[in-house]
């Protein structure tokens, strides 16, 4: 089986560190990439990490983990909210599969309450800041064994 992971981060991760820190804190994307790095490998598994603006290059990549990745965590920002086709793409990934979110999106803006993909993940962790990703990361490393 592959040791893999991939973290996968959507539209607007990419400007973490400047992008409203009053709710995503000062971090950089770069920051929680290493931080979640440093504890999947220490748990024996590899990461890779994508992110992309575009909601198809998330749908191709969650295509081609099926054959790569043992396990997914996505932040998948904004497309959370509307995208029935990550959902799509998210169902078929045979693996764990974890949602994050640096903010709580419920108690937040309406449109923020409803996540397409709370219901094919394995499960969702919101709120905690840059350690929703920690939580993450050994969430799926306790599921993979
Ligand atoms: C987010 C929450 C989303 O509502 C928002 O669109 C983001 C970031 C978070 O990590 O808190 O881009 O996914």
């Amino acid at each position: 089986m592959s040791r893999e992971i991939l973290l996968l981060s959507g539209p607007n991760l990419d400007l973490l560190g400047t992008r409203s820190p009053e709710i995503y804190g000062h971090a950089t994307l770069e920051d929680h990439v290493t931080r979640v790095r440093t504890l999947v490998e220490a748990r024996g598994f590899t990461l890779r990490h994508l992110q992309s603006n575009y909601e198809g290059a998330l749908i191709e990549a969650i295509h081609e983990a099926r054959t790569t990745s043992a396990a997914l965590i996505f932040n998948a920002g904004a497309l959370t909210h509307s995208s029935w086709a990550l959902a799509d793409a998210l169902a078929i990934f045979p693996g764990p599969k974890v949602e994050v979110h640096l903010s709580n999106p419920a108690a937040r803006e309406p449109f923020r309450h409803v996540s397409t993909l709370a219901g094919v993940v394995t499960g969702s962790i919101a709120g905690f800041g840059a350690q929703s990703y920690d939580l993450a990361a050994t969430a799926v490393c306790d599921l993979l064994g």
